[in-house]
């Protein structure tokens, strides 16, 4: 049997930080052994395939665990325990050597940007059409409603926005269903800015614009933009503060701009991801895509559970830290939202405060998620 070729422990500019390592997280010491198993697991590539069956298997249960109105740390603990064990008797009873598959996925040498850009290029294009025409409009329509921000999205028709890192341009399409008369996606993502405009034509959805460009270096001019959405992308860039002093040159002034980035700290979800991307690092991106597919998942789940765990750099910002990189890049005022829609953090948080479930919500949920509304 041929020898198998050992694969990199994680890619260059993997980024790995593990908050509840550090943050004296309750279930912190079952964290760490499981933090610590896999990192010192000797690496080979037939480990690719148990750990994306860990991964499937404890990301799902974490997901279960937040979505349960009781909650209790022991079960985090029990969880973090259990699956450490499963990974090492899976690891121990794998022989399978996969050598076409090492032909078909060879190391990828390419820098962060190049991988994150192919990475949700894989991921977009291929949302059922609900959860790319419908849910992304309910979610921001509920959003807005909830956090009362209404009044601003009147009389949109003389008025420009810009979807910075749109993706797939779900969003995007849900800004011009707002009432937008012109709007702008760019992305990274050359496969994603052709997917958004094959969809939109696909819909004759007019006044909907994509453009390949980088968040960083925004190709328009000062002032060119009322309003600019930027849903889950600055924490995956090297310079977060170059992305906001980007989007604050093409505001208008009193121009607007809704932004979400990664919190911290993020509740047992977002350790559960920070855990993960330990475990599936390693794992060549188009091979853990065919393995969650071939596990039954469908494609809005394969999205969730690989949007976090296998883009380069993964990096969450505490509330004040952000205010502060907001003050510096030049904003005047700003708002943390308070509510969201069903899913968001924030809203479970004030629905537990509202049924008086505050039970280790700190740790169930974090500080609810980082979305601002931030003016000009
Ligand atoms: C988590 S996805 C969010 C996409 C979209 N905003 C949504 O909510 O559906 C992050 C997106 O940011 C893009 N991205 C990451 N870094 C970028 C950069 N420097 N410039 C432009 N887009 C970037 C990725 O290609 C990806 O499509």
């Amino acid at each position: 049997m041929p020898k198998p070729k050992p694969i990199t422990p994680v890619p260059p500019e993997f980024t790995l930080e593990v908050d509840c390592l550090t943050n004296s997280a309750p279930f912190s010491a079952e964290a760490r052994a499981f933090y610590e198993f896999f990192r010192d697991v000797e690496d080979r590539f037939e480990l690719c395939l148990p750990r994306t069956f860990i991964t499937t298997d404890l990301y799902l249960k974490a997901l279960k665990l937040v979505s349960n109105i009781k909650f209790e740390l022991d079960h985090v603990r029990s969880l973090l325990r259990e699956e450490r064990t499963l990974a090492a008797s899976l690891f121990a009873g794998t022989g399978l050597y996969l050598e076409h598959f090492i032909k078909e996925f060879p190391p990828d040498g390419s820098g962060a940007a190049e991988r994150t850009a192919d990475h949700y290029g894989q991921l977009f294009p291929k949302m059922d059409d609900y959860n790319y025409y419908l849910e992304p409009y309910l979610t921001l329509e509920q959003r807005i409603k909830k956090n009362r921000l209404e009044h601003y999205f009147e009389d949109l028709d003389h008025k420009t926005a810009l979807d910075a890192g749109c993706g797939g341009g779900r969003y995007t399409l849900a800004l011009n269903r707002l009432g937008f008369g012109a709007v702008f996606g760019v992305d990274l993502s050359p496969e994603n800015v052709v997917w958004a405009q094959s969809q939109a034509l696909a819909k004759s959805i007019e006044r909907v614009h994509y453009f390949k460009a980088d968040v960083l270096a925004i190709p328009f001019a000062e002032q060119y933009f009322d309003f600019v959405l930027s849903l889950g992308v600055l924490h995956h860039t090297h310079d977060m503060n170059r992305g906001l002093r980007e989007i604050y040159r093409v505001l208008k002034p009193g121009g607007v701009c809704y932004l979400s980035v990664m919190e911290k700290p993020g509740g047992v979800l977002m350790d559960v991801v920070e855990l993960l991307r330990v475990v599936l690092g390693p794992v060549p991106p188009p091979y853990a895509r065919r393995l969650l597919r071939a596990f039954g998942l469908k494609e809005f789940m394969v999205y969730h559970i690989l949007d976090h765990l296998l883009v380069p750099i993964h990096h969450r910002t505490k509330p004040e830290e952000l205010e502060k990189m907001l003050g510096q890049a030049g904003f005047s005022s700003w708002e943390r939202l308070s509510r969201g829609g069903t899913f968001d953090t924030t809203e479970r948080i004030h629905q537990c405060e509202k049924k008086g479930k505050l039970k280790d919500i700190q740790w169930k949920y974090g500080v609810g998620r980082n979305a601002y509304f931030v003016t000009k």
